[in-house]
């Protein structure tokens, strides 16, 4: 008899994916610096979207984490030296889809006094990042079986694109964008083109404070009139705020979530503010949704059910460590609640700030002097700006990005790859002359990170005005 080694499963009918874009621009990314390296050339990091090496040394969050695990301990008053602390037991035990408590009321706490906004620790769930919180908003509304229409931008974030098509009962309708963010008569259009078309419009994704990929952050109008046509059609907006405090800004626009916290769904990450490892993540919303029989009941119930039925378990160690960055020592070592986070993002905004500056002045200085051929966004918050080319004979394809790589050493990302279907039908040449640089990443620190940073901008100059043939003016 034939017994076949493996289960073969014909699987045509599904259209399953083999591998996402995102994954596809990493891949090939080794090939091409072994190239540049076979070329003699030093690989210049303007494409890596992660947080930086300096700020993310785990160190010392590791001896803060352990310092305030002592301090946990002790605050329990046991006076044998050998027990084990209840903490430190609950901490790796199973614990509630909602994860510890206290861990949940200090960050309502802290954030809330930060965003002027009143959080309610029971509505506050903990998710596997912002990653885990788009699943779940996704997982949520995927769950009757009904077509879906995803409003966002375009472009908008690559985690977003890949995981809102999962079901492929579901679509995007995708939004333009301008210089203070999406274009609202546009919005209202795609959300009623999709209704038309049969479509069920849960939410609306978006990035405002340092969007990535598009390097803007939307202008405080730009919100209002967006809230205003979501709250008049019933759309929630779901905000995305991973680099809400990596924000160059002194004065801050709002974000939805403190604008109307009843329309908006918050997605909090400890990734950039923290470290991205621990996967620390929350989702917060005071909305209501009318479900059948005509119930109106907080999202967030229904989230928390969605949740359960998902990672049930949170991993309270992590969330423990998260609520230790929650509280500092002061000079007699003593822990106590933060007032602010904006405390811990000081440290990270002297790196990103400076970072910024050199990927400005050194487009300044090398690109500046055609500004009819070459424009960058100046990004507000975040880790982005956006390169474009005015001029029409540049297409940035995988072709002109090897290019880059190999002749010039320079890694950048393509646009193309952000920009939803319907905004290539649209436009087919949608982000094919645009590239996302980004500051956030060097392999070096401090002094060695500045010069690698001013090396890897001049580089892109250079690259760029040898590939549209101009010569340096000064
Ligand atoms: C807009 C946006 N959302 C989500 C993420 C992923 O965040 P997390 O690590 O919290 O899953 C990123 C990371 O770059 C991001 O830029």
């Amino acid at each position: 008899m034939n017994v076949p080694s493996r289960v073969s499963l014909n699987a045509k009918d599904l259209q399953l994916q083999e591998v996402s874009v995102t994954r596809k621009m990493s891949a090939s990314l080794p090939k091409l610096r072994a190239a540049a390296e076979a070329n003699g050339l030093p690989i210049h990091h303007l494409g890596a979207g992660y947080p930086h090496p300096e700020v993310t040394d785990p160190r010392g969050f590791i001896a803060h984490q352990n310092a305030y695990f002592e301090h946990l301990a002790a605050a329990e008053g046991n006076n044998d030296p050998a027990a084990l602390p209840e903490f430190l037991r609950e901490a790796y035990a199973y614990t509630d889809t909602l994860g510890p408590r206290q861990t949940r009321e200090v960050f309502a706490d802290v954030y809330g006094s930060d965003w002027q906004v009143t959080i309610d620790p029971d509505r506050l769930i903990p998710t596997v990042g912002a990653t885990g919180g788009i699943s779940l908003v996704c997982a949520l509304f995927e769950r009757p079986g009904v077509p879906l229409a995803y409003i966002t931008d375009a472009p908008t974030y690559a985690g977003f694109l890949v995981r809102s098509v999962l079901t492929q009962s579901s679509q995007i309708f995708s939004v333009d964008m301008d210089s203070e963010g999406p274009i609202p008569e546009q919005f209202r259009a795609q959300i009623l083109a999709a209704r038309a078309a049969g479509f069920f419009v849960p939410f609306y994704y978006t990035v405002p404070d340092g969007h990535n990929p598009a390097g803007i952050s939307f202008s405080t109008q730009r919100r209002l009139d967006i809230l205003a046509i979501a709250r008049e059609l019933g759309v929630l907006i779901l905000e995305d705020a991973p680099y809400i405090y990596i924000d160059y800004n002194d004065e801050r626009p709002k974000p939805f979530l403190a604008l109307d916290p009843m329309q908006t769904v918050h997605l909090f990450t400890g990734s950039k503010i923290g470290l991205p490892g621990p996967r620390i993540g929350f989702i917060y919303s005071d909305a209501l949704l009318e479900i059948a029989d005509q119930q109106q009941v907080p999202i967030a119930d229904l989230l928390l059910t969605e949740s359960s039925s998902d990672i049930l378990f949170q991993n309270p160690a992590a969330l423990r460590g998260f609520e230790g960055l929650l509280h500092k020592q002061d000079d007699a070592g003593v822990f106590q609640q933060r007032e602010s986070l904006w405390e811990v993002a000081a440290k990270k905004l002297v790196v990103y700030r400076e970072n910024r500056e050199l990927l400005l002045d050194g487009l300044q200085e090398g690109l500046g002097d055609w500004p009819d051929e070459f424009h960058w966004t100046v990004p507000e918050a975040g880790f982005f700006s956006v390169f474009t080319f005015l001029r029409p004979d540049i297409t940035t394809d995988d072709a002109f990005i090897e290019k880059l790589v190999a002749q010039y050493g320079v890694v950048v990302i393509p646009m193309y790859g952000f920009y939803p279907e319907d905004a290539k039908d649209r436009d087919p040449r949608a982000g094919m002359n645009q590239l996302r640089i980004s500051f956030c990443f060097t392999e070096s620190a401090g002094a060695a990170r500045r010069e690698d940073m001013r090396t890897a901008v001049a580089a892109f100059c250079d690259a760029i005005r040898s590939i549209t043939g101009k010569q340096a003016k000064r």
